[in-house]
């Protein structure tokens, strides 16, 4: 049996609670919030607090925030876990995030450019927090800046329990073939705490390869998981040399309409619908002739429409295995 752990990665936008209680369901062994802004909880913001909400029947869910000055994230790290009706298992603090305007403000993988503000934001953050704290960040600023093997070293000194690296710099953004495995395997070997790998993994080949390179305590999950939760169970059953029966499209579209559901019940139609278009995509990109019903996603306003254009995509299926180019 192999017992490695996989997470689903933070992903603004897209990894919301009903994202993450689908791939709870399927197999995640953690999950992490959308990137929170420490600025916006110290300045009250009662969205930003909706947005770090854990739900009850989430598992293992980290809160992750991002900021750059030491006591707002402090501030913030204490806010939040007051506030928090669930409270997270631990709080991730956000080094990588490539974004223009988060790191022209001295946030997310910008930090990786200056160590010392850094390992006082990861010290800041372990006293005030009541819980774990663990660090998110990619192999450096760019190709002539890898730092991350420094920075993992020092989160240990700090105080951090787990760090996870991206094997791409800030300035790969998500540029294809970027990821260097190898340069991940150096940030293990430095860092003296557990340590979690993250970029392109896919499928169990990518899993394996990831693993036997970096001997990583666990592997976290991003784009592979959208519109597709049961990536968890095909690496975990690939990982331990179990046998995997992949979902049939029947299983995928009953997910695509599940995930749906909880999106409306957890933010009312109108904007679960809204917000539940781009995932209802993911779920039946590639399927046979569903490229003009997922057009007729973009303008479904309600969840009713919404399951018929479902409905309708599974009626179309070849069930012989082809695919639309979509
Ligand atoms: C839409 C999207 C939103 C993301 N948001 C965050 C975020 O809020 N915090 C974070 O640390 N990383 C974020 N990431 C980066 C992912 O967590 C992950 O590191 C990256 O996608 C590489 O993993 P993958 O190849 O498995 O997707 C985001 C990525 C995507 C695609």
């Amino acid at each position: 049996m192999n017992l490695t752990k996989l997470y689903l990665a933070p992903m603004a936008g897209a990894a919301d609670i009903a994202m993450r209680l689908m791939c709870f369901d399927h197999g995640a062994d953690m999950c992490t919030t959308e990137m929170i802004s420490a600025a916006a909880v110290k300045y009250g913001d009662k969205k930003t607090f909706r947005l770090a909400a854990i739900d009850e029947r989430e598992g293992v869910c980290a809160l992750q925030v991002f900021g750059h000055d030491p006591g707002v994230i402090a501030y913030a790290i204490k806010a939040l876990y007051d506030n928090a009706k669930v409270k997270p298992a631990a709080f991730d603090i956000n080094m990588g995030c490539p974004v223009k305007k988060v790191v022209s403000n001295g946030d997310g993988s910008a930090l990786m450019r200056d160590p010392l503000l850094a390992a006082n934001i990861m010290e800041a953050a372990v006293k005030a927090s009541p819980v774990p704290v663990t660090v998110k960040m990619r192999l450096g600023w760019d190709r002539e800046h890898i730092n991350c093997a420094e920075l993992c070293r020092i989160a240990g000194e700090c105080g951090v329990s787990s760090v996870c690296v991206h094997g791409r710099t800030s300035r790969d953004m998500y540029a294809p073939g970027t990821v260097d495995i190898n340069a991940i395997a150096e940030a293990r070997a430095a860092a003296r705490i557990p340590f979690t790998a993250n970029g392109d993994i896919t499928d169990v080949e990518s899993a394996e390869k990831m693993l036997s390179a970096t001997g990583a305590d666990a592997l976290m999950i991003g784009r592979a998981a959208l519109g597709d939760p049961f990536v968890f169970e095909m690496i975990r059953a690939g990982l331990g040399g179990l046998p995997y029966t992949p979902p049939t499209v029947h299983e995928r579209l009953f997910a695509a309409k599940r995930h749906l559901l909880l999106m409306v019940g957890l933010k009312g139609e109108r904007t679960g619908v809204c917000e539940g278009r781009k995932h209802a995509a993911w779920y039946t990109k590639g399927m046979t002739g569903s490229a003009a019903l997922r057009r007729r996603m973009n303008s479904a306003s309600s969840t009713a429409e919404m399951i018929n254009i479902l409905e309708e995509i599974e009626k179309v299926q070849n069930y012989d295995g082809t695919t639309d180019p979509y």
